[in-house]
Protein backbone atom coordinates (compact mmCIF):
# COMPACT_ATOMS: atom_id res chain seq x y z
CA UNK A 1 0.00 0.00 0.00
CA UNK A 2 1.68 3.51 -0.85
CA UNK A 3 0.15 5.83 1.02
CA UNK A 4 -0.48 9.64 -0.21
CA UNK A 5 2.10 11.96 1.23
CA UNK A 6 2.08 14.96 3.59
CA UNK A 7 4.44 17.51 3.74
CA UNK A 8 3.82 19.42 6.62
CA UNK A 9 5.87 22.66 8.17
CA UNK A 10 5.88 23.60 11.61
CA UNK A 11 7.23 26.86 11.81
CA UNK A 12 7.67 27.06 15.44
CA UNK A 13 7.57 30.16 17.31
CA UNK A 14 8.30 31.91 14.16
CA UNK A 15 6.26 34.72 12.17
CA UNK A 16 4.89 37.77 12.34
CA UNK A 17 2.20 39.45 9.88
CA UNK A 18 4.80 40.23 7.76
CA UNK A 19 5.19 36.35 6.61
CA UNK A 20 2.25 36.72 4.77
CA UNK A 21 3.71 36.88 2.09
CA UNK A 22 5.62 33.73 1.95
CA UNK A 23 2.44 32.22 2.80
CA UNK A 24 1.47 33.17 -0.41
CA UNK A 25 4.05 31.70 -2.38
CA UNK A 26 3.76 28.30 -0.50
CA UNK A 27 -0.30 28.67 -1.44
CA UNK A 28 0.94 29.76 -5.31
CA UNK A 29 3.25 26.51 -5.47
CA UNK A 30 0.89 24.45 -3.64
CA UNK A 31 -1.38 24.54 -6.56
CA UNK A 32 0.94 22.70 -9.00
CA UNK A 33 1.92 19.82 -6.64
CA UNK A 34 -0.91 17.47 -6.70
CA UNK A 35 0.62 14.06 -5.64
CA UNK A 36 1.13 15.79 -1.95
CA UNK A 37 -0.95 16.99 0.50
CA UNK A 38 0.57 20.13 1.89
CA UNK A 39 0.58 21.87 5.46
CA UNK A 40 1.56 24.59 7.08
CA UNK A 41 1.60 24.99 10.82
CA UNK A 42 2.09 28.25 11.88
CA UNK A 43 1.90 29.95 15.31
CA UNK A 44 -1.18 30.24 16.87
CA UNK A 45 -1.40 34.06 16.20
CA UNK A 46 -1.21 33.83 12.84
CA UNK A 47 -3.84 30.29 12.56
CA UNK A 48 -6.89 32.48 11.42
CA UNK A 49 -4.90 34.63 9.34
CA UNK A 50 -3.68 31.63 7.40
CA UNK A 51 -6.60 29.58 7.53
CA UNK A 52 -8.34 32.19 5.93
CA UNK A 53 -5.88 32.72 2.90
CA UNK A 54 -5.65 29.28 2.07
CA UNK A 55 -9.07 28.38 1.97
CA UNK A 56 -10.31 26.78 -1.26
CA UNK A 57 -6.40 26.35 -2.02
CA UNK A 58 -4.92 22.75 -1.78
CA UNK A 59 -2.80 24.23 1.33
CA UNK A 60 -4.32 22.89 4.93
CA UNK A 61 -3.29 24.83 8.23
CA UNK A 62 -2.20 22.82 11.25
CA UNK A 63 -1.98 24.16 14.88
CA UNK A 64 1.45 23.02 16.66
CA UNK A 65 -0.38 21.64 20.31
CA UNK A 66 -3.55 21.91 21.68
CA UNK A 67 -5.04 21.43 25.66
CA UNK A 68 -6.58 18.49 25.68
CA UNK A 69 -9.95 19.85 27.42
CA UNK A 70 -12.16 21.25 25.01
CA UNK A 71 -12.63 24.76 27.20
CA UNK A 72 -12.04 25.52 30.97
CA UNK A 73 -9.93 27.44 33.49
CA UNK A 74 -6.49 26.99 31.29
CA UNK A 75 -4.63 30.13 31.11
CA UNK A 76 -2.82 31.01 27.88
CA UNK A 77 -4.07 27.77 26.44
CA UNK A 78 -5.70 26.46 23.04
CA UNK A 79 -8.22 23.48 22.89
CA UNK A 80 -8.41 21.35 19.77
CA UNK A 81 -12.04 22.97 19.24
CA UNK A 82 -10.49 26.22 19.60
CA UNK A 83 -7.89 25.35 16.28
CA UNK A 84 -10.48 23.68 14.23
CA UNK A 85 -12.84 26.90 14.98
CA UNK A 86 -10.12 29.04 13.76
CA UNK A 87 -9.85 27.22 10.19
CA UNK A 88 -7.27 24.22 11.25
CA UNK A 89 -6.98 20.70 9.63
CA UNK A 90 -4.88 19.38 11.94
CA UNK A 91 -2.21 19.38 15.15
CA UNK A 92 0.76 18.55 16.00
CA UNK A 93 1.18 16.53 19.31
CA UNK A 94 3.65 15.38 21.39
CA UNK A 95 6.99 17.03 19.68
CA UNK A 96 10.05 16.54 21.21
CA UNK A 97 10.13 20.72 22.27
CA UNK A 98 6.99 20.12 23.77
CA UNK A 99 7.90 16.80 25.68
CA UNK A 100 10.98 18.56 26.75
CA UNK A 101 10.76 21.93 27.59
CA UNK A 102 7.11 21.40 28.78
CA UNK A 103 7.46 18.34 30.50
CA UNK A 104 4.77 16.34 28.65
CA UNK A 105 4.49 12.56 29.50
CA UNK A 106 3.06 10.09 27.08
CA UNK A 107 -0.18 9.97 28.85
CA UNK A 108 -0.78 14.21 28.57
CA UNK A 109 0.30 13.67 24.31
CA UNK A 110 -2.38 10.57 24.33
CA UNK A 111 -5.12 12.90 25.88
CA UNK A 112 -4.40 15.39 23.52
CA UNK A 113 -4.59 14.13 20.33
CA UNK A 114 -7.52 12.19 21.34
CA UNK A 115 -8.82 15.65 21.94
CA UNK A 116 -7.83 16.03 18.44
CA UNK A 117 -10.06 13.40 17.03
CA UNK A 118 -13.13 14.59 19.46
CA UNK A 119 -12.54 18.21 17.36
CA UNK A 120 -12.35 16.22 14.13
CA UNK A 121 -8.59 17.48 13.35
CA UNK A 122 -5.73 14.84 12.66
CA UNK A 123 -3.08 14.34 15.29
CA UNK A 124 0.52 14.58 14.53
CA UNK A 125 1.92 12.26 17.37
CA UNK A 126 5.54 12.93 17.43
CA UNK A 127 8.33 10.29 18.63
CA UNK A 128 12.04 10.28 18.38
CA UNK A 129 14.98 9.18 20.53
CA UNK A 130 17.89 10.93 21.83
CA UNK A 131 21.07 10.95 20.73
CA UNK A 132 22.72 9.02 24.33
CA UNK A 133 19.46 6.71 23.26
CA UNK A 134 20.30 5.47 19.87
CA UNK A 135 23.71 5.65 20.75
CA UNK A 136 23.01 2.99 23.84
CA UNK A 137 20.90 0.61 21.28
CA UNK A 138 17.41 1.77 22.58
CA UNK A 139 16.20 4.18 19.79
CA UNK A 140 13.27 1.10 19.13
CA UNK A 141 12.41 0.32 22.30
CA UNK A 142 12.20 4.20 23.07
CA UNK A 143 10.02 4.93 20.18
CA UNK A 144 8.10 1.73 20.75
CA UNK A 145 7.12 2.99 24.05
CA UNK A 146 6.48 6.67 23.02
CA UNK A 147 4.22 4.87 20.60
CA UNK A 148 2.25 2.99 23.22
CA UNK A 149 1.64 5.64 25.78
CA UNK A 150 1.13 8.29 22.75
CA UNK A 151 -1.31 6.75 20.51
CA UNK A 152 -4.93 7.30 20.63
CA UNK A 153 -7.25 4.38 20.04
CA UNK A 154 -8.67 5.06 16.40
CA UNK A 155 -6.47 5.13 13.07
CA UNK A 156 -8.30 7.45 10.95
CA UNK A 157 -7.26 10.77 12.19
CA UNK A 158 -3.34 10.09 13.16
CA UNK A 159 -0.35 10.27 11.60
CA UNK A 160 3.09 9.54 13.07
CA UNK A 161 5.95 12.07 12.72
CA UNK A 162 9.13 10.15 13.59
CA UNK A 163 11.46 13.26 14.60
CA UNK A 164 15.09 11.77 16.30
CA UNK A 165 15.58 14.82 18.70
CA UNK A 166 19.07 14.87 17.60
CA UNK A 167 18.60 15.32 13.78
CA UNK A 168 16.11 18.35 14.66
CA UNK A 169 17.52 21.67 13.89
CA UNK A 170 21.30 20.27 13.68
CA UNK A 171 21.69 19.53 10.41
CA UNK A 172 22.26 15.59 10.82
CA UNK A 173 19.77 13.37 9.64
CA UNK A 174 19.88 9.29 10.50
CA UNK A 175 21.16 7.35 7.61
CA UNK A 176 18.70 6.45 5.10
CA UNK A 177 19.22 2.44 6.36
CA UNK A 178 18.65 3.94 9.77
CA UNK A 179 15.52 6.01 9.14
CA UNK A 180 14.25 2.62 7.05
CA UNK A 181 14.73 0.76 10.09
CA UNK A 182 13.03 2.69 12.29
CA UNK A 183 9.76 3.34 9.99
CA UNK A 184 9.56 -0.69 9.21
CA UNK A 185 9.71 -0.72 12.81
CA UNK A 186 6.83 1.81 12.70
CA UNK A 187 4.48 0.53 10.34
CA UNK A 188 4.49 -3.04 11.84
CA UNK A 189 3.75 -1.24 15.57
CA UNK A 190 0.79 0.61 13.63
CA UNK A 191 -0.21 -2.41 11.89
CA UNK A 192 -0.82 -4.83 15.18
CA UNK A 193 -1.98 -1.47 17.18
CA UNK A 194 -4.62 -0.33 14.39
CA UNK A 195 -4.93 -3.87 12.65
CA UNK A 196 -5.40 -3.21 8.91
CA UNK A 197 -6.20 0.41 8.87
CA UNK A 198 -2.58 1.27 10.26
CA UNK A 199 -1.14 0.73 6.84
CA UNK A 200 -2.82 3.61 5.71
CA UNK A 201 -1.57 5.47 9.39
CA UNK A 202 1.36 8.25 7.40
CA UNK A 203 4.60 8.26 8.95
CA UNK A 204 6.29 11.38 8.51
CA UNK A 205 10.02 11.59 8.77
CA UNK A 206 11.45 14.69 10.39
CA UNK A 207 14.63 16.76 11.00
CA UNK A 208 17.05 18.48 9.43
CA UNK A 209 15.00 17.70 5.73
CA UNK A 210 16.40 20.15 3.53
CA UNK A 211 16.11 20.22 -0.25
CA UNK A 212 19.27 18.70 -0.36
CA UNK A 213 18.56 15.69 1.22
CA UNK A 214 14.60 15.39 0.43
CA UNK A 215 14.83 13.28 -2.94
CA UNK A 216 16.85 10.36 -0.62
CA UNK A 217 15.01 10.64 2.46
CA UNK A 218 11.49 10.45 0.78
CA UNK A 219 12.45 7.34 -1.48
CA UNK A 220 13.00 5.73 1.99
CA UNK A 221 10.17 2.86 1.96
CA UNK A 222 7.60 3.77 5.01
CA UNK A 223 8.66 6.85 4.85
CA UNK A 224 4.80 8.98 3.93
CA UNK A 225 6.34 12.89 3.43
CA UNK A 226 8.11 14.78 6.10
CA UNK A 227 7.59 17.48 8.90
CA UNK A 228 9.69 20.15 8.21
CA UNK A 229 10.94 22.95 10.61
CA UNK A 230 13.56 25.64 9.60
CA UNK A 231 13.42 24.90 5.62
CA UNK A 232 9.74 25.46 6.03
CA UNK A 233 9.99 29.34 6.72
CA UNK A 234 11.01 29.98 3.50
CA UNK A 235 8.50 29.17 0.59
CA UNK A 236 11.08 27.99 -2.15
CA UNK A 237 12.63 25.38 0.27
CA UNK A 238 9.46 24.18 1.47
CA UNK A 239 8.25 24.11 -2.46
CA UNK A 240 11.33 22.44 -3.45
CA UNK A 241 11.25 19.55 -0.32
CA UNK A 242 7.44 19.15 -1.29
CA UNK A 243 8.47 19.06 -5.17
CA UNK A 244 10.28 15.64 -5.01
CA UNK A 245 7.14 14.12 -4.88
CA UNK A 246 6.00 16.35 -8.47
P1 LIG B 1 14.20 21.07 11.50
O1 LIG B 1 13.64 20.73 10.13
O2 LIG B 1 14.49 22.55 11.65
O3 LIG B 1 15.33 20.19 11.88
O4 LIG B 1 13.00 20.80 12.56
C1 LIG B 1 12.34 19.60 12.51
C2 LIG B 1 11.16 19.68 13.41
O5 LIG B 1 11.29 19.75 14.61
C3 LIG B 1 9.83 19.67 12.78
O6 LIG B 1 8.82 19.48 13.72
Amino acid sequence: MTNRPLVAGNWKMHGLKASAGELQKIIAGAQKLSHVDLMVCPPATLLADFAAAARGSRLAIGGQDCHALAAGACTGDISAEMLKDAGAQAVIVGHSERRQHHNETDAAVRAKALAAGRAGLLAIVCVGETRAQRDAGDACSVVRAQLDGSLPGGAADVAVAYEPVWAIGSGLTPTAHDIADMHGFIRRHLASYYGEAGRGTRILYGGSVKPENAKELMAVEHVDGALVGGASLKAEEFLAIAGVYG
